[in-house]
This record gives structure tokens, C-alpha cells and sequence, in this order.
């Protein structure tokens, strides 16, 4: 029998479809490409002259090498003969590299350059060379044929800058995902017991993200209330830069990820950097140390409070708070951004 409540007859509740889904997503890496973007592939300091490097990238498998003239080349690993992998065995022969298997060497440009055996040589016997780019110490390949941005500056002069570059961090997260967290301000106070004083204002463009006017945060949770006043950009998908006086310091940062799906995961990197301390401040010996407090501090930030949450993540725009705004307009910015894979006939296995 029906329930009577209130002189009323209970009738079962109409129930409100449920929502096809919990919320958008960005669709993972390698799904339609990879977005166009500046990859650090290596740190230069693991390839030096004459030698080479197998790397993991994007779905598939690039070699680095560097020739006896400092050149470094990022192409694809696999052999335009029979397929062997130039990484295993391969050697630098003066500015070119030779294949572990029947020595086809390839030049710098990936062209292959010469056959022990004899014959003419194949008009497509030319493996996919990447732009490639060297700064702070990383080696950057471009996803694309032609780079549409370059790499971000950081405001010192370079006679002054000094710069500590360290990773390979691994990261489950797709790296334009991970720095939303610029833009979360949520997670900024909440997280990371920021005490936000002033906002920045937000702007998304085609290649980025400019934050202007200065952020002012105190940190209770681990600066003893020190005060930082910093601007934020995001430089194509996968750059966050940011800096300006952080914490009575004048630094800068930039974390840079590169998507490894063959893993399902990201390397990141990360980029300290300030004007050398006068000698009468103690020069580079303590600048060099105030760059290692800078890394120990992003350390805490991005891996101690970050990471366990990102690594495990359904990353979605479910429920978004008026506070969530920008990183609503983050994720329309990666479902909008430009995604290419121009190298994966070559780097696949
Ligand atoms: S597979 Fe490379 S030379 Fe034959
Ligand atoms: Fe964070």
C-alpha cells in the first residue's frame, strides 16, 4: 500500500536522467597526435661528441647523437634497411652515425650516406630527423616540421644567468594537465597552504597562458610566512614558466614535460634560474645554493603534494566552481590545441 506522509500520497520520485558523463576530458596524448610542442628529450650532458642515446618518445623510439662537431641530432631509431635499432649498438663514426647491423651510416641531416656493401643508395633511405634545439643544459626536439614557437626567455641577462636543470621525474599525467595547476588557485590554497593576497589576471592565447598585474601569495605552510610576488605563463602546451620575487629572491622556474605513452607516462624536467648573487653576496658558490633550496621547495610542491594525486587522477571537469574558471579555460585550451605526429611511421616499432 501506498506510504501516506503529510496527506499526501508518496509516490516515487521522478528521477532526473543522469548525466551521460562525469564531466569533459582532454583526450590523452597520442590520440589524433601528440600536441605540437617542444619536447626535452635528454639532458645534454648524456650524449656527449661521438656518442649516441636511445629515448623512449612520443609512441615510439628516437636516437640522440652527437657528432665529433657538437652537432646533436634527435631522428628515429629504427633503420631504414631492415629496421635495427640505432640505439643498440650503434656507433658515431666523425659526424655521422652507423647502424649496429650492416653499417648503413646516416648524416646528420638522416640521409643515409653510405653502404659497405656497394650499390646506389636508396632515394628513401633517410631516417626522420626533429628540429632540435639545446638550452639550459636539455635537449629539445619539435613535434612537427617546422617549430611554431620558440623556446621561453627567462628575464635576466645571459651574462648573469645562472641556472640549475634537473629530472628525469616521471609523471603519470599528461603534462598540460599537471600545470593546470598554475591556474588552480583552488589547490594553491588548499594543497599547498598558499595565502593568496592578490589574484593575477588570467589570459589564454593561441600559444599560452600570460598571467599579468602579479600574484602575491604568503607560505605558511613551509615559507614561515615569507611573501612572494610572481607572474605565471604557459608557453605552448607543456612550458610553465614562472617567477619574480620568490620569497625576498629574485627567481625564476620553468617545468617542461614530455609525453612517453609507450610507458603511459610523462618525463618532466625542471628549470631553476636567477641573476648571479654580487661576490659581495657570496657569487656563484651561493647563488649555486640558493638554486638548490629553489629546487628542494619546487621539490615539495610538485612531488610531495602534487604527484601522488596526479599520478592517480581521472582527470575531468565535473562539477567546476566559479573559482575553477581558468582551469575550465585550460582544459578548453587542450581540447582546442594543435596535435600532429609527422614522425610515427618512423619511430614506431
Ligand atoms: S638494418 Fe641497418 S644497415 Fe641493415
Ligand atoms: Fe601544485
Amino acid at each position: 500500500m501506498d506510504k501516506i506522509v503529510e496527506g499526501k500520497l508518496d509516490k516515487p520520485a521522478k528521477r532526473k536522467p543522469r548525466s551521460e558523463t562525469r564531466g569533459e576530458r582532454v583526450p590523452p596524448q597520442g590520440e589524433g597526435g601528440f600536441d605540437v610542442n617542444w619536447y626535452p628529450v635528454c639532458l645534454s650532458n648524456d650524449v656527449r661528441a661521438g656518442e649516441v642515446k636511445g629515448m623512449d618518445f612520443l609512441d615510439g623510439r628516437v636516437v640522440v647523437f652527437r657528432g665529433e662537431n657538437g652537432v646533436v641530432t634527435v631522428m628515429s631509431a629504427y633503420c631504414r634497411h631492415f629496421g635495427a635499432d640505432l640505439g643498440v649498438g650503434g656507433k658515431v663514426m666523425g659526424n655521422e652515425l652507423q647502424c649496429p647491423y650492416h653499417h648503413w651510416r646516416y648524416g646528420q641531416d638522416g640521409a643515409c650516406k653510405h653502404i659497405p656493401i656497394g650499390g646506389a643508395i636508396p632515394k628513401n633511405a633517410r631516417q626522420f630527423v626533429f628540429p632540435t634545439i639545446e638550452k639550459w643544459g636539455l635537449i629539445f626536439a619539435f613535434n612537427g616540421l617546422e617549430p611554431t614557437y620558440q623556446l621561453p626567455e627567462f628575464p635576466i641577462p645571459a651574462d648573469k644567468l645562472m641556472y640549475r636543470t634537473f629530472g628525469t621525474l616521471k609523471f603519470k599525467l599528461d603534462i598540460g594537465l599537471q600545470i593546470t595547476n598554475s591556474v588552480d588557485f583552488q589547490h594553491l590554497i588548499i594543497l599547498h597552504g598558499l595565502d593568496i593576497e592578490k589574484y593575477p589576471n588570467v589570459e589564454f592565447h593561441e600559444n599560452g597562458m600570460r598571467q599579468t598585474g602579479g600574484m602575491a601569495w604568503r607560505d605558511n605552510m613551509r615559507g614561515g610566512g615569507a611573501k612572494s610576488v610572481i607572474e605565471a605563463q604557459i608557453v605552448g602546451s607543456n612550458f610553465l614558466v614562472f617567477g619574480g620575487d620568490l620569497a625576498g629572491i629574485n627567481a625564476y622556474a620553468v617545468v617542461v614535460g614530455t609525453p612517453i605513452t609507450k610507458e603511459g607516462c610523462t618525463y618532466g624536467y625542471t628549470i631553476m634560474a636567477m641573476p648571479r648573487f654580487p661576490e659581495s653576496a657570496g657569487g656563484a658558490a651561493a647563488t649555486n645554493t640558493a638554486l638548490g633550496a629553489l629546487e628542494r621547495w619546487s621539490h615539495a610542491l610538485m612531488v610531495e603534494d602534487d604527484q601522488p594525486i596526479m599520478d592517480n587522477i581521472s582527470f575531468r571537469m565535473d562539477n567546476v566552481l566559479h573559482h575553477d574558471r581558468y582551469v575550465a579555460q585550460m582544459f578548453r585550451f587542450l581540447q582546442n590545441y594543435p596535435r600532429a605526429h609527422p614522425s610515427a611511421e618512423y619511430i614506431r616499432k
